[in-house]
């Protein structure tokens, strides 16, 4: 995409981390941000611009809802953010209002809508259902974040590179994520074939995995560079079309279980969105927490109806 127009719904800690750093990644062209408090995105269109001077590549403006509808894409940041003792899916009520109005402004969009807010999962599924768009047009960042932290975390244990670390995480962006050691590699060794690792580290990164944004929160309030980090790279692999196999969520029918649940698997993104979902190799236990992470999120989105 030539020049790519971004939209951004929230200027809160996490919209504000994903327009700067989709600014500093060079891959927009324009930068629309977008703000029910309007004063507050115009301050934070007027700040970032004035970095422009480096940055001559992007215009940064607020701009109304309705001219999102001309984005390429439009990414989803608002929403509260959790407290210390809050999981990712107790924001579901006060945010899936705001997901599901969103959703039915973006009817007939013609582009790809990015979910950030929590829980991102659900949400994502909420978007697609209000929107009426294709489930590949329709991306949560999932577990993109969590194989983020995870192969961050296996690199130090290592004394490695992330670079060289292939490992990731699918199901839930949440409390039942899923690690996959059993495909897990660095370099061209499987990692539980390296020389030191042993099953209790499984255990432990797991959980520091899963752990991460509250140890987080807990000190600041919030998570919101690495979201942004990782958003900003979703959003240049489909500007840039690079087809590349990221564990991102979408709805999508589970290989003999569910069908229409959203939840992270390997799915190929670029500039259609995400359009093949791959099924991973797991060992039964991966499975089994898959199927797991499935019905955690699928009864959450039952759960608005009632
Ligand atoms: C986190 C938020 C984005 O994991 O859910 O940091």
């Amino acid at each position: 995409m030539a020049a790519a127009r971004i939209g951004i719904i929230g200027t809160g800690w996490v919209g504000t981390s994903v327009a700067f750093s989709t600014l500093v990644s060079g891959h927009a062209g324009e930068l629309w941000l977008h703000d029910q408090r309007g004063a507050v995105a115009e301050g934070e269109a007027l700040d970032l611009a004035d970095g422009a001077a480096f940055y001559p590549h992007c215009d940064v403006r607020a701009v109304a809802l309705e001219q999102l509808r001309e984005a390429d894409i439009v990414v989803l940041a608002a929403g509260r953010n959790g407290r210390p003792d809050e999981s990712r899916l107790d924001l579901l009520r006060d945010n899936a209002r705001i997901a599901a109005g969103i959703g039915r402004a973006l009817a007939g969009f013609g582009g790809i809508v990015l979910v950030v807010t929590n829980p991102v999962d659900v949400l994502t599924r909420v978007v697609a259902a209000a929107s009426g768009l294709p489930p590949e047009r329709v991306i949560g960042t999932g577990t993109l974040l969590d194989t983020a932290r995870l192969r961050e975390r296996l690199a130090g244990r290592l004394g490695l590179s992330p670079l060289s670390v292939h490992a990731q995480v699918i199901g839930e962006h949440g409390d039942s994520s899923v690690m996959l050691w059993s495909g897990a590699r660095v370099g061209g060794l499987a990692l539980r074939d390296w020389a030191g690792w042993r099953a209790e580290d499984e255990a432990l990164l797991a959980q520091q995995v899963r752990r991460a944004a509250y140890e987080v929160i807990r000190r600041k309030g919030a998570t919101n560079h690495a979201i942004g980090l990782v958003t900003a790279e979703l959003i240049g692999c489909i500007v840039r079309d690079e087809r590349r196999l990221l564990p991102v969520s979408r709805v999508q029918d589970l290989p003999g279980g569910l069908r229409g649940v959203a939840l992270s698997l390997p799915a190929l993104v670029g500039a259609n969105g995400a359009v093949q979902v791959t099924e991973p190799a797991m060992d039964e236990a991966e499975r089994q927490a898959l199927a797991a992470s499935a019905t955690v999120l699928d009864q959450a989105f039952r759960s608005l109806a009632g």
